[in-house]
C-alpha cells in the first residue's frame, strides 16, 4: 500500500536511492523532507515489509513538482513506478495543484515512456542540466482537464471477514478496514454461518464509517457503492448486500454486485497492470478452479474440482491432526520442518480438473491406521506429504492448461495463494511467464479485492437493481 514515508523507511529507501541516482540525496535531506510535509510530500509504496518505490513531490501553490520517482532496481518493469505516479497524480489533483512538472533525463528512455504514457508533455529542453553533460526535458501535464476519476467504496462480508475500502479509478487506495471473525470461528472449528451473519450485522456500520473517516471524504463524494454479490454464506452476503443498497438508496449512487472470486483475481492489479488473455489460479475455502481470461470482462471455467476445494481440503486435513481452524496456515506451518515419510495416493482426474477429497480421506486412514497401531503421527510429515501432494496437482494442471489456452500471464488467486510452498512451486515452474503472485496481505478476504474488481463493472456500466438477489453459489462466467 502506497503511504506517506516515515523516518523507518529511510534505510531502504536510502538503498534505492544510492544504486538509481548518481548524485543520490542524503538521510538527511530525506529527514528534512519528511518533516517538512507542507511544501513537500515522499510517498512509498510498501508491499510486505518492503519498500519497493517512492516518489516525492513538492507544492508551489497551484502548481507541484515531481522531483523523483524511484523503484527498486531488482523490481523495474513491472508496472511500479506507473502504480506511483499514478498515486501522485491523484494525491496533487486532491491538494488542488492545476499543473504537475518535472524534468526528466532526455537519454531515460524508460522514463520518458512513462511520463509520455501519462500525458506528460515537453515544454523545453535544459541543456547540459545534468552534470554528466546529459540533456533534460522540461515535462508539464495539467491536472484539472480531464475529469475527476470515480471513486467506488465496497463492502464484503460473504463469509468471516467484514470489509470495506475506498479506490479510485486510478488504483489510489484511499482506505482500507477489515475485520475478521476468525478467533470466534475458531472455537467452534470452523465458521458457523449463524454467527458470522450476526457479527456482520453488529460490525458493518462501524467498519463503513472507518472506510469513510480513512478516506477523509464525504459519502456524497463516491461514484458507486459496490458489494459481494455472491458466491458466500447467504446469511453473511445479506449484510453487506442490505448495507450497500441502503447506502446507494439514500445517496442516489448506482449498484455494483460484485463476484468474489473477481475480486481475488483483480486485486493484484494494485501490483501491475494486468496482461490479457490471462490464466487465474484461484485456491480459496470455497473454490478450485483454472479460469481463462480473454480479457477483463470474458471468463471461462476451464477447470474446477470435482468434490472439496483445496483450502477446505487443508481445513479437514489440519482439524484431523488436531490444529487450530482456519488449517491452512498450520499445515504451511508444519510442513516447513517436514520430510517425505508418508506416502499419500496421488488423486487420478482427467483433464484440467482436480480431486481433493481422495487424498483427505486417505489422511484420514492413515492417522487412524498409525492411532491404532499405537504409533505417534509425525505432524510435519504428515503435512508435508499432503501438500506435495495436493500442490502439484495444481502445478500440473495448470501447466496443461497453459498448453492448451497460451495465455499472456498467470495469476494466483484466494485464500490458498497465501500458502509459502504453493508460492514457490509457482516461481520454480512458471518463472518463464508473466507470473504474479499477490502479497500475502490481499490474499485473505478483504473489500479492496471488492473495490478492485467494480471499478471494471463501473467501466463496462454493469450495474445492479435493488432487487438483486444475493447468489450463495454464483459463478466466475456469470
Ligand atoms: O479466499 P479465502 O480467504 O476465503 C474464501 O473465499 O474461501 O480462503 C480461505 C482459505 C481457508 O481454507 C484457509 O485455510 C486457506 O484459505 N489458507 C491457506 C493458507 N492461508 C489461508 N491454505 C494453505 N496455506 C496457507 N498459508
Ligand atoms: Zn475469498
Amino acid at each position: 500500500m502506497i503511504e506517506l514515508m516515515k523516518p523507518e523507511d529511510l534505510d531502504q529507501v536510502m538503498e534505492i536511492e544510492n544504486s538509481s541516482f548518481n548524485n543520490p540525496w542524503s538521510r538527511m535531506y530525506f529527514l528534512n523532507e519528511i518533516n517538512n510535509s507542507e511544501l513537500s510530500e515522499i510517498y512509498v509504496d510498501i508491499i510486505d515489509g518492503e519498500v519497493v518505490s517512492y516518489g516525492d513531490l513538492w507544492y508551489m501553490f497551484e502548481n507541484c513538482d515531481l522531483t523523483k520517482i524511484a523503484v527498486k532496481q531488482s523490481l523495474r518493469h513491472k508496472g511500479y513506478g506507473r502504480k506511483m505516479l499514478k498515486h501522485l497524480i491523484a494525491t496533487a489533483r486532491r491538494r488542488g495543484c492545476e499543473f504537475m512538472h518535472l524534468e526528466v533525463n532526455v537519454n531515460n528512455a524508460d522514463a520518458l515512456n512513462l511520463y509520455e504514457k501519462n500525458s506528460f508533455e515537453t515544454v523545453r529542453t535544459r541543456k547540459r542540466y545534468y552534470e554528466n553533460g546529459d540533456d533534460a526535458y522540461d515535462m508539464i501535464r495539467g491536472l484539472i482537464d480531464g475529469s475527476e476519476p470515480r471513486k467506488v467504496l465496497a463492502i464484503e462480508t460473504s463469509c468471516d471477514e467484514t470489509a470495506c475500502a475506498i479506490i479510485d479509478e486510478e488504483y489510489d487506495v484511499l482506505s482500507s478496514v477489515v475485520t475478521s471473525q476468525i478467533d470466534v470461528h475458531a472455537r467452534f472449528g470452523g465458521v458457523i454461518p449463524e454467527v458470522a451473519s450476526r457479527m456482520h450485522v453488529e460490525q458493518i456500520s462501524t467498519i463503513v464509517k472507518q472506510a469513510v473517516d480513512q478516506a477523509k471524504i464525504s459519502l456524497d463524494d463516491i461514484d458507486a457503492i459496490a458489494y459481494t454479490i455472491g458466491p458466500g454464506l447467504i446469511g453473511s452476503l445479506h449484510v453487506g448486500a442490505i448495507a450497500a443498497k441502503s447506502l446507494a438508496f439514500f445517496y442516489k449512487k448506482p449498484l455494483i454486485g460484485v463476484h468474489h472470486l473477481k475480486g481475488h483475481i483483480f486485486i493484484n492489479e494494485l501490483i501491475k497492470p494486468l496482461n490479457y488473455p490471462m490464466m487465474a489460479l484461484v485456491v480459496s475455502g470455497g473454490h478450485t478452479e483454472l479460469v481463462y481470461i480473454e480479457d477483463d470482462q470474458t471468463f471461462r471455467i476451464i477447470g474446477t474440482t470435482l468434490d472439496d476445494a483445496i483450502g477446505e481440503a487443508y481445513d479437514k486435513v489440519a482439524r484431523v491432526m488436531k490444529e487450530a481452524y482456519p488449517g491452512g496456515p498450520a499445515i504451511d506451518r508444519l510442513a516447513r520442518d517436514g520430510k517425505e515419510h508418508y506416502q499419500l495416493p496421488t488423486p487420478k482426474v482427467e483433464g484440467l480438473d482436480f480431486s481433493f477429497s481422495g487424498l483427505k480421506n486417505a489422511v484420514q486412514q492413515l492417522v487412524k491406521k498409525e492411532e491404532a497401531a499405537g504409533n505417534e503421527i509425525d505432524k510435519n510429515d504428515l503435512a508435508y506429504a499432503f501438500q506435495e501432494v495436493a500442490l502439484n496437482m495444481l502445478i500440473r494442471k495448470t501447466k496443461l492448461a497453459l498448453e492448451q489456452y497460451p495465455c499472456k500471464s498467470l495469476v494466483l488467486a484466494g485464500g490458498v495463494a497465501a500458502n509459502s510452498r504453493l508460492r514457490q512451486l509457482m516461481s520454480e515452474n512458471f518463472s518463464d511467464m508473466d507470473l504474479i503472485l499477490p502479497p500475502l496481505k490481499y490474499c485473505t478476504d478483504n473489500a479492496l479485492m471488492i473495490a478492485c474488481a467494480a471499478l471494471h463493472y463501473l467501466k463496462a456500466e454493469k450495474y445492479v437493481d435493488f432487487d438483486a438477489p444475493s447468489r450463495p453459489s454464483m459463478s466466475i462466467e456469470d
